[in-house]
């Protein structure tokens, strides 16, 4: 089953053709460069640039994967969650399409595709697993029980992950996207220098918050500025890195060992996290866990991701009609939301 996919939910265009767990091609128009003068994305900019830009990545992905619109035989969307405006450029078109070419239309959960950019490359991934997803607007653990089955048992209570590493690193003067940037001069952690909080949810030991931790990094620089002290920035860096991958990995290894899960995938855009990623790795070997993290080119947004996810929504019957509607936020598990009524 051929699938082209369509990805518009926050500052990338994307297209992609897979088949099943294949993908035949995979194009990305990123709108990085513009949104760097404003210091981060600028929603209205974002969905003009996926209005100007979405036939052309489309068309793209066709050639690249050697096919026509009529070799198609569903087209998948993201339709939630992501900037309203942005989500509805590609929902718009993805209905459009859809409807000319006469084959059904399959809408995709933004988190449900980051989860499922880990079954491009990993043939034997199945679930039942736990999955860590971090991204700029969310910060989710989750039981992965079936393909589209998800029970959602820890989540932020303020900012995602994302979030604190782009506003910190913005505070620190460096440039959009933060969080890259931040994992790029980091440098050896010190909280003697730094001594940031360790910020925990009393009573909900899988939820997240990084608020806190973000304002004191802010507080940071504005106490340095006013003493007229300098601040070593790759130090300051690598402090916040490392409490932001001390709050994920803790929560993460908590939820593992009370649910006796035997594996843990990691996926969003903050999966590209060095750090994250090698701690996560040495801890989960040392306990004979399994442990799955995106190639890096599918840990940002794509729509090869997407076209994978949609291969299981369609078997599932998750299927969408001329009503479908982008939603800004939506939780990972709606749809067992929607069968209880
Ligand atoms: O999943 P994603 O591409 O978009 C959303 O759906 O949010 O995630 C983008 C987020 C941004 O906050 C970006 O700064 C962060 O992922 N990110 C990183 C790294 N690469 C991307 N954060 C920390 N370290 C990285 N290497």
């Amino acid at each position: 089953m051929l699938i082209l996919a369509i990805e518009s939910s926050c500052d990338e265009t994307a297209a992609a053709v897979t088949e099943g767990r294949r993908v035949l091609s995979s194009v990305i128009n990123t709108q990085i460069e513009e949104h760097k003068k404003y210091g981060g994305v600028v929603p209205e900019i974002a969905s003009r640039r996926h209005c100007e830009n979405i036939s052309q990545v489309v068309k793209k992905a066709l050639e690249e994967a050697g096919k026509s619109f009529g070799d198609i035989d569903a087209v998948a969307v993201t339709f939630a969650p992501g900037l309203i405006g942005a989500l509805l450029v590609g929902v718009n078109y993805a209905k459009g399409l859809a409807l000319s070419l006469g084959v059904p239309l399959i809408p995709v959960h933004h988190l449900r595709s980051h989860i499922a950019a880990n079954y491009i490359d990993n043939e034997e991934l199945k679930p039942p697993f736990l999955c860590l997803t971090v991204s700029g607007g969310n910060s989710i653990l989750t039981e992965v029980r079936d393909y589209t089955d998800f029970d959602m048992i820890g989540g932020t209570r303020d900012d995602a992950a994302g979030e604190c590493f782009d506003k910190s690193a913005r505070a620190m003067g460096l440039p959009y996207p933060g969080g890259v940037n931040l994992d790029k001069i980091a440098t050896t952690a010190d909280f003697k220098k730094y001594p940031l909080p360790r910020p925990k949810v009393e009573g909900s030991p899988y939820d997240f918050s990084f608020s806190g931790l973000k304002t004191a990094v802010i507080n940071t620089l504005h106490n340095a500025v006013q003493k007229g002290e300098e601040v070593d920035i790759p130090v300051l860096a690598a402090t916040v890195r490392k409490r932001v991958c001390d709050m994920l990995i803790e929560n993460t290894l908590l939820a593992l060992s009370d649910r006796n899960s035997d594996t843990l995938v990691l996926a969003g855009g903050v999966s590209a996290n060095s750090e994250l990623r090698t701690r996560l790795e040495e801890e989960c070997k040392s306990r004979g866990i399994k442990f799955y993290r995106p190639e890096l080119k599918y840990c940002g947004d794509n729509a090869a991701m997407v076209g994978v996810q949609a291969y299981y929504e369609y078997l599932s019957g998750n299927i969408g009609g001329s009503s479908l509607n982008a939603t800004a936020t939506l939780p990972i598990d709606y749809t067992n939301n929607l069968k209880r009524g």
